[in-house]
């Protein structure tokens, strides 16, 4: 039940303030997003591909307010692409972006979105390596894919993200497939409401499982966006069903987030990309990560009480 609840506070900017200044905040913050700027992270970065892992990385921040915040939001990716050269990782080190914070929700949003992104995806081609659309609330999802649609004439391998819970995703799921896109499925971290999205958990995950077989079969790339063992196990037979090699699908967890597995399908020959956040527009992304797993809103709670 504290799900729904933390995902509303997310929304709150009163709740905003509040935890922001929690003195305790940024300890349990450092679990789920490790750095502040580009320097903290280049390090994170290295030490995350000398243990086999590759990287999508996320510079936080959503919900701004005008054109100029959104130009800094891509200069700031622009920034990281720039200090990622050097490393020579290629696709080991993506980007995922939130068009939210490129301007998608201002006024003539889906103009000024595509034309923030797009330098990141040529800047990204120039490095030898892509950048994946994050899925947000639902009403944001239709220019997503149209802004998907159109960064692939140039750039086929831009990748976006599908949410199970959605009653939409697995027509979606048919289409991306069908076209050859890569495309991580997720279950969804939003507060949707029960006229467009599954709410209970053991319905979003046999959508889980009905969308994973149709992008397997498919001719896309399929990205397996979770951290739940069942799913992951599914994945891995369904990817064996569908004659799929181990370079032609992957997982993917968030930083933070099960770490030993991270390691663990790694070590087993698996492609396993981990979603890294950094920056201090941090808010919204922790809330979720607190509303997904409550046990994370307790070990909050017990940091503040205890301090
Ligand atoms: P589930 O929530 O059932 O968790 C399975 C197990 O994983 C839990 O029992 C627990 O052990 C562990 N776990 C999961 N979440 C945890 C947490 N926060 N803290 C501690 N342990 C946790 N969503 C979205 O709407 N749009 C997007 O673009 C993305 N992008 C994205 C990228 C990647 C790489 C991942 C892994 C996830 C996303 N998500 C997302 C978030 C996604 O929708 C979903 O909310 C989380 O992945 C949690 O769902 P699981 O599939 O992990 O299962």
């Amino acid at each position: 039940m504290l799900g729904p609840v933390i995902l509303a506070a997310s929304r709150s900017d009163r709740m905003r303030r509040l935890v922001s200044a929690a003195p305790v905040t940024k300890q349990v913050v450092d679990r789920f997003i490790p750095g502040e700027d580009v320097e903290d992270i280049v390090p994170v970065i290295r030490s995350l591909a000398e243990q086999g892992l590759e990287l999508t990385m996320d510079v936080v921040g959503e919900d701004i307010t005008s054109p100029a915040q959104a130009a800094a939001a891509r200069d700031a990716y622009l920034e990281l692409i720039d200090r990622l050269k050097p490393l020579e990782l290629g696709t080991r080190a993506e980007m995922s972006v939130k068009l939210s914070m490129f301007g998608q929700a201002l006024a003539g949003g889906h103009e000024l979105a595509l034309a923030n992104v797009r330098p990141v995806v040529e800047a990204a081609a120039e490095i030898g390596t892509t950048v994946t659309l994050d899925a947000e609330d639902h009403t944001t999802l239709d220019s997503m894919f149209a802004i998907h649609e159109e960064l692939r004439k140039d750039f086929p391998q831009t990748g976006c993200v599908i949410q199970a819970y959605l009653f939409r995703t697995e027509a979606d799921a048919r289409r991306l497939a069908a076209s050859g896109s890569r495309v991580r499925l997720v279950k969804g971290a939003y507060k949707e409401p029960a006229s467009v999205a599954y709410q209970e958990k053991h319905e979003i995950d046999r959508a889980y499982v009905r969308i994973l077989r149709t992008l397997m079969k498919g001719k896309g790339y399929p990205m397996i966006g979770s951290h739940d063992p069942r799913l992951i196990a599914i994945g891995q037979e369904l990817a064996h069903q569908a004659g799929r090699k181990p370079d032609e699908y992957e997982f993917q967890m968030l930083y933070g987030i099960r770490a030993e597995e991270h390691l663990r399908l790694a070590a087993e020959g698996h492609r396993m990309r981990v979603y890294t956040a950094y920056g201090t527009d941090w808010y919204g992304y922790f809330m979720r990560r607190l509303a997904e797993k409550p046990a994370n809103l307790r070990f909050f709670a017990r940091s503040v009480i205890t301090r």
